[in-house]
């Protein structure tokens, strides 16, 4: 059967990479976007693949938009067999005297709380053996973080806690949730300076996505499938 995927910021970087790996093989893709209209990449690809690519409207701070898009995958297919939670947001230059609530309230939004109002609404398109991958960082590792970057690396650490009750939560039904590291690429986020294309990460996460199991669900990942530290 074709995989059929869902994945979250699939206009740029990491996600359009995603898009592309998973057309590759063939997959049926639903990529989410925040405006679909302003799209231009995803739009070409969705001309090329008619039959593989449907473009999603979706913010993942704003629960009628999560709803909707659920719906809107949901009149195209009972079920998907992977979900990607890729979209974040990195805000920079972060220092004790310069902390902004708004700011660190919208990045657990995007990169911790949004992940799982996904997670709720897609939940009824997961069967037996799914796998939701959720993209975390090595910033978010207790042992490994560096630097002052509060919000981001917190909020990744608090997917990382998140995707680990989820998988426990979902073990009994045999849905498999990890965290993944997707290494320092190069995207607006990860700047120039990344040693790592997309599209090599990208493959990396599919071909990962591929190999999970039941007994690797509620584990820590990089992009290589090897575990990372928590
Ligand atoms: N690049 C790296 O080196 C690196 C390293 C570790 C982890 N990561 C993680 O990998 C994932 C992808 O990163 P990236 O490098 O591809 O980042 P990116 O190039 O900055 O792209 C971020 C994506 O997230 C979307 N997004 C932001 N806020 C959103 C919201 N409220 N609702 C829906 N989508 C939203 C953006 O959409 P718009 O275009 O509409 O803003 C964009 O599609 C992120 O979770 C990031 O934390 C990246």
């Amino acid at each position: 059967m074709t995989p059929q995927l869902f994945l979250t910021g699939a206009n740029r970087g990491i996600g359009l990479a995603l898009v592309r790996e998973a057309l590759a093989r063939g997959y049926r893709v639903f990529a989410g976007a925040r405006h679909p209209d302003r799209a231009s990449e995803l739009q070409a690809l969705a001309q090329t693949h008619p039959q593989h690519l449907d473009l999603i409207a979706i913010d993942v701070t704003d629960n009628a938009s999560i709803a909707a898009a659920a719906q809107a995958v949901a009149a195209q297919t009972p079920r998907l067999d992977i979900l990607i939670n890729n979209a974040g947001v990195f805000p920079r230059g972060e220092r004790l005297t310069t902390l902004d609530a708004q700011t660190m309230l919208h990045t657990f939004h995007v990169n911790s709380v949004g992940p799982m109002m996904v997670i709720q609404h897609f939940r009824p398109l997961l069967h037996h053996g799914a796998k939701i991958l959720n993209i975390s960082s090595q910033l978010g590792s207790l042992t490994r973080a560096g630097g002052t970057s509060y919000s981001y690396n917190s909020s990744k650490a608090a997917l990382n806690m998140l995707t680990r009750i989820l998988a426990q939560e979902l073990r009994s039904v045999r849905i498999i949730a990890v965290a993944v590291h997707p290494g320092w690429v190069r995207t607006d986020m990860g700047g120039p300076a990344a040693p790592l294309a997309p599209a090599t990460s990208a493959r990396g996460i599919l071909d990962l996505a591929q190999r999970l199991r039941l007994r690797d669900s509620g584990e820590f990942f990089t992009w290589e499938g090897k575990k990372h530290p928590w």
